[in-house]
């Protein structure tokens, strides 16, 4: 991560200085500072350049006064966005070892916002660019804040450094390769979340054969790669026993090749994140461990892959699932949310949780409906859902409620088995998997999140940097933060 510093403002002797200023304000503090030194140069530039400090307003100095290689002014319009001023800042400056930012004319909480922002943006996958010329990697490495009172923007930040450190988590997972990322690595992965006081369990085939996993063992049996459930457990409450957690689900499916009813060639490699639900759901864990929310949360994630082996499960097949409900799996395909059966009934007979909210790159079909820029979330929890929306509108991770009904359920009813793994047609795909899922429910409360089309993205935005977005970490920490803890 991005080194982050809190300090009192002052002119660095070096690097990048970047003044956010007000709009229609007179330059105050270190910008005044600045302007001083420069004996008027600066606002004389700045009114040079149009800059009126209006919202996304930008104007460059180079080389201005002193060591200062290149000065960033931004506007912060009427009411500042600070978050995503810090997302933005941080392009502007990349080519810079060393920024300080002005913030002292926002207050510590406005200070740690901007602060998470830039390190939210200032990510990078890069652990397989082994030939990259220097000049052409980001150099920014330090990061300090200059904030009116330093020590409590710095407080006001570690919880939300927990929570970059939960969202980095989750996009480097998203981000690996299926070669690398396996269910067995994953595993081991997770493993390493036990230095965050995390409990983790980590199951194998053989467990899995006991618990009676036909519907996700019938996904693995066409890969090589053996699959694992994880379970992670935070005990933050301080009881002895928990009572009641929540519970968070991950639908991982380390490569989705369709099966024995294989996708088409063109953009397959994007199934190497249809474990983002479960790369979710570790990052997730991590920060509520990270920041020690005071509450019991389980996250559980199902890991397999879904090859075309030649013990792959066919068409046709009827798998018995851990509830005891059987399943004909008219297309293999339709994989995530076999996974999701087992699991999801796991989490009930183990632990009775208070709610489960489960995650799952589940359906092309939820594109179509929203696009990039909601999840599809389904529930049968009026409460639960109102609470999941308004906690991802507060963190820029928007979510659409969508129907469940038993004239889509009705789609599902199979001629051979309990249900089918898919409804008659296309017609609302992300329903018919959602009403599914809603059979291993057992009627406790449940929300589903179909985050197919907001996992990744294919454009940079303020504070995510295209590739793994981390969708839900933010939106649940937050869900946990407001109404679960103390
Ligand atoms: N992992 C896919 C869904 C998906 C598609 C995620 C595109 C991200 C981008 C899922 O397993 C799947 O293949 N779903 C099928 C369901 C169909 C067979 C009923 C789909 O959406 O086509
Ligand atoms: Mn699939
Ligand atoms: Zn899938």
């Amino acid at each position: 991560m991005l080194d982050i510093a809190f300090a009192k403002p002052a002119l660095p002797k070096s690097g990048a200085l970047v003044l956010p200023i007000a709009e229609g304000a007179a330059l105050t503090g270190l910008a005044a500072t600045l302007d001083a030194a420069m004996e008027g140069g600066l606002g004389r530039a700045l009114e040079a350049a149009g800059f009126k400090g209006k919202k996304g307003q930008s104007a460059t100095l180079w080389a201005p006064a002193g060591g200062i290689t290149k000065l960033v002014a931004l506007g912060l319009g009427e009411t500042p966005d600070t978050e995503k001023l810090g997302g933005s800042l941080v392009p502007m400056i990349s080519g810079e070892a060393a920024a300080m930012v002005a913030a002292d004319g926002l207050t510590a909480e406005q200070a740690a916002s901007l602060a998470m922002g830039a390190a939210l943006r200032a990510y990078r996958f890069d652990r397989y660019r082994t030939m990259e010329k220097a000049e052409d990697k980001p150099k920014l490495a330090k990061l300090t804040i200059g904030a009116a009172e330093p020590a409590a923007a710095k407080a006001a930040f570690a919880p939300m450094k927990a929570v970059v450190e939960g969202v980095f988590l989750t996009r480097d997972l998203v981000s690996e390769p299926a070669n690398i990322l396996t269910p067995a690595e994953f595993a081991d992965r997770l493993k390493g979340l036990e230095k965050l006081g995390l409990g983790i369990e980590v199951l194998g085939p053989k467990e899995m054969k006991k618990l009676g996993f036909g519907a996700l063992l019938g996904v693995a049996q066409g890969s090589i790669n053996e699959p694992r459930m994880v379970v992670m457990k935070w005990n933050g409450s301080g009881r002895k026993k928990m009572d009641k957690p929540l519970c968070f689900i991950g639908k991982g499916v380390t490569f989705d090749t369709g099966g024995i009813s294989i996708k088409p060639a063109g953009g397959m490699e994007d199934m190497k994140w249809d474990m983002a639900g479960a790369g979710t759901v570790a990052g997730l864990m991590a920060a509520l461990a990270g920041r020690k929310a005071k509450a019991d949360i389980i996250g559980i994630v199902g890991l397999v892959e879904n090859m075309p082996g030649h013990n792959a499960q066919r068409p046709g097949d009827v798998v018995t699932s851990a509830s005891g409900q059987t399943i004909e799996v008219i297309n293999t395909d339709a994989e995530g949310r076999l996974v999701l059966a087992d699991v999801i009934h796991y989490a009930i007979q183990k632990f009775d949780p208070a709610f489960m909210v489960d995650l799952a790159t589940l359906t092309g079909a939820i594109i179509v409906a929203l696009g990039h820029e909601h999840a599809g979330l389904f529930a049968n929890d009026e409460e639960l859902a109102a609470r999941i929306i308004a906690a991802g509108n507060a963190v820029g991770e928007a979510a659409w409620r969508m129907p469940l009904g038993d004239a889509y359920d009705k789609q599902i009813k199979s001629d051979i088995a309990d249900m089918k793994n898919v409804g008659g047609g296309r017609a609302g795909g992300s329903i018919t998997a959602a009403c599914f899922i809603q059979r291993f429910v057992q009627g406790k409360p449940w929300a589903h999140l179909d985050i197919a089309g907001t996992a990744w993205s294919s454009k940079d935005s303020p504070t995510i940097p295209k590739g793994a977005t981390a969708y839900g970490v933010r939106m649940l920490d937050r869900l946990v933060a407001e109404h679960y803890e103390g």
